[in-house]
């Protein structure tokens, strides 16, 4: 590990419990959304690996557009600003929106995101997170998906990061000690 020593992570969510949990959501939105078509919006970079297996697990006609967002700068504190730095490739209008994010925290990002995406009135706007955090919550967000309830730790693996690395990780991890090396 370049930051963090191995020794100094623990698994929080095995890689086989993620798979489960995907398997689980994706039969859910199938059965909420049956006759219509689902438009995914993931939120970058959080999102990736989540969308990609949950979006394997939904059957149904699924089309896929992404919008980067960022509130963190390289730390594990939220600034509390948040702003698009990309957005979606195509209009949101009419369609069934389900927004995929890696974790709601202080919901702060979610919270923004859900704002401007009404403005642009697609025909429904819901949420599916991997992850929530309730302790941290600043703001009231309608989560309709949650993969997993976890305690007030910083977490990375499987889409998260730590100033940019351990995304790649299979499982979800929580940093013991996040002491730079
Ligand atoms: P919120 O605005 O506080 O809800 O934060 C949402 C964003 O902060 C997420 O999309 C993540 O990018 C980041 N974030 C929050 N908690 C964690 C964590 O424990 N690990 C890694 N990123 C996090
Ligand atoms: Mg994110």
């Amino acid at each position: 590990m370049t930051i963090l020593k191995e020794k100094r992570l623990r698994v929080l969510i095995s890689a086989e419990e993620i798979d489960a949990r995907c398997k689980e959501l994706g039969a859910q939105i199938t059965k909420d959304y049956a006759g219509q078509s689902v438009h995914l919006v993931g939120v970058l970079k959080g999102c990736v690996m989540f969308l990609s297996d949950l979006a394997r697990q939904i059957d149904l006609d699924v089309s896929i557009d992404f919008l980067g967002l960022s509130s963190y700068g390289a730390s594990q504190q939220t600034s509390g600003v948040v702003r698009m730095t990309s957005d979606l490739s195509v209009p949101i209008k009419d369609r069934h929106v389900l927004v995929v994010e890696d974790i709601i925290d202080t919901g702060l990002t979610m919270k923004y995101l859900l704002d401007n995406l009404r403005t642009r009135l697609p025909a429904s706007v819901a949420v599916c997170t991997l992850l929530y955090k309730p302790e941290n919550l600043r703001t009231e967000v309608p989560i309709e998906y949650i993969g997993f309830t976890i305690p007030n730790e910083f977490v990375i693996g499987y889409g998260l990061d730590y100033a940019e690395l351990y995304r790649n990780l299979p499982y979800i991890g929580v940093v013991v000690d996040n002491e730079a090396e």
